[in-house]
């Protein structure tokens, strides 16, 4: 997109979550805990022709850096988006979100009767089944969780 045709201003200092896969700027805005009663200017645009993706979204949050849970969380529902850090108008950092093979304590198991869901003290793991449509394997009961299953945890 050029600049003539920008359709959400440019953020000061904050982070910009850009290659959204379209439709989900909105599970990105909740896994960043922003309501409304968030103080800060955030920017959200969807379904913007993208090149590579045919359409995106992005979500601009001023003022912010995200925690490294959240960058694991919007990994797993938007495996292409990349994080870009700017300061003073300049891009201080830009990487691509990745997903990783195995996912250690992000996710909570579906199923009740799997061991990490019992008082054991014992962090939750998933081995990725599938990538397109997304697909988590419990790495204690093989319980198999996707994206929707997912999406309502967080
Ligand atoms: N952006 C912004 N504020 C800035 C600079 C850039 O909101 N001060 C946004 C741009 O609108 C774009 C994203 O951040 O959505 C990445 O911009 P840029 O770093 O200029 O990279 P591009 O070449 O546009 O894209 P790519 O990520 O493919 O390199
Ligand atoms: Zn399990």
């Amino acid at each position: 997109m050029t600049e003539t045709t920008l359709l959400v201003s440019k953020i000061r200092n904050g982070t910009v979550i850009d290659h959204i896969s379209g439709g989900y700027a909105l599970d990105v805005v909740k896994i960043l805990g922003i309501t409304g009663k968030t103080n800060g200017i955030v920017l959200i645009a969807m379904h913007v022709p993208s090149k590579q993706l045919g359409l995106k979204d992005i979500v601009k949050v001023e003022g912010r850096e995200l925690e490294p849970e959240e960058v694991d969380k919007i990994a797993l529902l938007a495996p292409g988006a990349s994080i870009n850090i700017f300061r003073n108008y300049q891009v201080m950092d830009k990487k691509r979100v990745k997903l990783p093979s195995s996912i250690r304590g992000i996710v909570k198991c579906g199923n009740p009767a799997c061991i990490s869901n019992s008082n054991e003290p014992v962090q939750t793991q998933f081995y990725v089944k599938s990538q397109e449509p997304l697909m988590i394997r419990c790495h204690y009961c093989s319980f198999l969780m996707e994206k929707e299953d997912i999406l309502k945890q967080f």
